[in-house]
């Protein structure tokens, strides 16, 4: 028979799915997956019960519902303070990863150069290989992950379009400050630069740390496509919904791309959110009480365990390295000891080098997600202080 595409070579799962299943096999605790287990937001829930006893099922805008693009305009003015000017900036996607896809066809063809920081979100990187974009990235080293600016700028050539961040990052927590947004601002300028955000953590930043969108500096709107989602802000992963900001003229294209490929976000959910979108500060407030708990009892029972620990400023990972428990047999690479810690306590972990293009820079480091219910992540906590 004829071959497949040939896009689909080298595309592989993650090690996340072989963490699973051994982690099941042990009926441990999986601390690998980002995904919150906490439940939706009961007004969203019942939004979205009372939209499809209402039959909002047909097909909606594909640019989204009116309520819910009300919703997100008010959202990103005040606490994104991104200057848009009303609904022709947003788009309603699947998730922001729907928004990524728009934004990696919207801007780019290929042969065209991008940046990105590493350590790395792997569907960036993955998409961007599918669009045959040629990958740059910058390694940033912890425990400061701070940004060398002249390497950066030696990175960028005729060909380079665009600027990928993530903040809060995913996996290493890596939260960019106004100062450092201003020189990539700057840079941006000076090269007619494109940037994509991601901020889907933008609710969880710690130790007074705020979160900073890249479009509410002056003159950064105009060339950033903002992304973000409501998967981790209101635990509802599998609801798929998120959005795009960003200048008319791009938004548009991304729109004529999302209709063309999944026409748009599901109807009844969208209805759902709307009604339910918190508006009280206290929402938000609570949410980061609570992480700020369990960050704090991840990065203590890492710490109790042998680990170096760079406590994350922002998200709901740790990313800890391993190396001092490296002459311990089990202990030689990130995979190995992943499936060391399932083998000797039942807590599954990602390994590093799914974060980084030469996977072996990943080599003595562990990510685990502390969005887990309190009593889950407490067990999973002591058995890796018994390590
Ligand atoms: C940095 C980052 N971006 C995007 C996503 C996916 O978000 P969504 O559910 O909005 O597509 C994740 C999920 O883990 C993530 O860590």
């Amino acid at each position: 028979m004829k071959s497949l595409s040939s896009l689909t070579d080298g595309l592989q799962q993650s090690d996340i799915r072989a963490v699973t299943a051994r982690v099941r096999a042990v009926n441990g605790i999986n601390l690998g997956q980002g995904v919150c287990d906490m439940p939706a937001p009961d007004a969203i829930k019942q939004g979205a019960k009372s939209a499809i006893d209402r039959d909002k099922s047909i097909y909606a805008p594909y640019d989204g519902v009116e309520p819910l693009k009300d919703r997100i305009k008010e959202k990103v003015s005040t606490f994104n303070k991104i200057p848009i000017q009303g609904p022709e900036n947003i788009l309603v996607t699947s998730g922001s990863t729907g928004g990524f896809v728009a934004a990696a066809f919207a801007l780019f063809d290929p042969g065209d150069e991008v940046i990105q920081f590493e350590p790395l979100y792997g569907y960036h990187s993955k998409l961007l290989k599918l669009r045959d974009v040629k990958q740059k990235t910058l390694p940033l080293h912890p425990p400061g992950w701070e940004i060398d600016f002249d390497r950066l700028e030696s990175l960028i050539t005729s060909k380079t379009k665009a600027i990928v961040l993530t903040t809060p990052n995913n996996p290493c927590g890596k939260v960019w400050s106004r100062r450092e947004l201003e020189r990539l601002l700057d840079l941006m300028n000076r090269h007619d630069l494109y940037a994509i955000t991601d901020e889907v953590y933008e609710y969880m930043t710690y130790e007074g740390r705020s979160h900073v969108s890249l479009a509410s500096l002056d003159g950064a709107f105009k060339r950033t496509i903002t992304l973000s989602s409501f998967s981790k802000t209101f635990n509802m992963t599998g609801w798929r919904l998120g959005y795009a900001a960003g200048p008319e003229k791009i938004i548009e294209k991304m729109g004529l791309l999302s209709d063309i490929i999944y026409i748009c976000a599901p109807t009844p959910l969208q209805f759902g959110l709307a009604d339910g979108f918190a508006t009280d500060p206290t929402y938000y407030e609570s949410l980061l009480r609570d992480y700020t708990a369990k960050r704090s009892r991840m990065c203590k029972a890492l710490e109790s365990a042998g680990f170096e620990v760079p406590w994350p400023e922002g998200a709901y990972y740790v990313f800890a390295s391993f190396r001092p428990l490296s002459g311990q047999p089990g202990f030689t690479d990130d995979r190995q000891a992943c499936f060391t810690l399932i083998d000797r306590t039942g807590v599954g972990s990602i390994p590093g080098g799914s974060f980084y293009t030469e996977p072996s820079d990943g080599r003595y480091l562990l990510r685990f997600c502390f969005a887990k219910k309190e009593e889950e992540l407490e067990e999973a906590c002591k058995r890796l202080e018994r390590l």
